[in-house]
């Protein structure tokens, strides 16, 4: 039987308050939510999915740094870390499997330190501004990658 793909989702800081944080920005979707339908959509395509959030920027890089290999997709909500973070940036740069970056809200029509992305360097695509949808978007854009 052919090996299932494996795509993994990551996650950075204050996501894990979605449904409290800013609901106007980023809706009342929580982020267990978004992991639950992100299964769903896993079951029905016939992936396996790993999800992780974390605050904490060592934690986000060791799980990079330990997809290379494991991992056939990345999608990642760097969150604040998407306009700061060089190390993650870096980290990316060591995988060899494609990148799609997705943000909730649409950073481009918000502050202008939102208007830098180190990410995007490296990633395939970005899909911003769709909502919590986003995330299924992004799964749908990893499995087109993928075929
Ligand atoms: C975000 C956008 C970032 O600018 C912000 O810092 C976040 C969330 C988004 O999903 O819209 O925390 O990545």
């Amino acid at each position: 039987m052919k090996k299932k793909k494996h795509i993994y989702i990551i996650n950075g800081p204050n996501l894990n308050m979605l449904g409290k944080r800013e609901p106007q920005m980023y809706g009342s979707t929580t982020l267990q939510e978004i992991e639950t339908d992100c299964r769903y959509f896993a079951q029905d395509n016939g992936f396996e999915l790993t999800f992780y959030q974390s605050n904490n920027e060592c934690m986000i890089i060791e799980w990079i740094q330990n997809a290379d290999g494991v991992a056939d997709g990345i999608i990642i909500n760097p969150a604040a870390f998407t306009h700061t973070s060089i190390a993650i940036l870096d980290a990316l740069k060591t995988v060899r499997c494609p990148i799609v970056e997705i943000h909730i809200s649409n950073p481009y029509q918000r502050e202008r330190f939102r208007h830098i992305s180190y990410v995007s360097q490296v990633a395939t695509g970005t899909i911003c501004g769709f909502g919590a949808y986003g995330y299924i978007l992004a799964l749908s854009s990893m499995l087109n990658l993928l075929k």
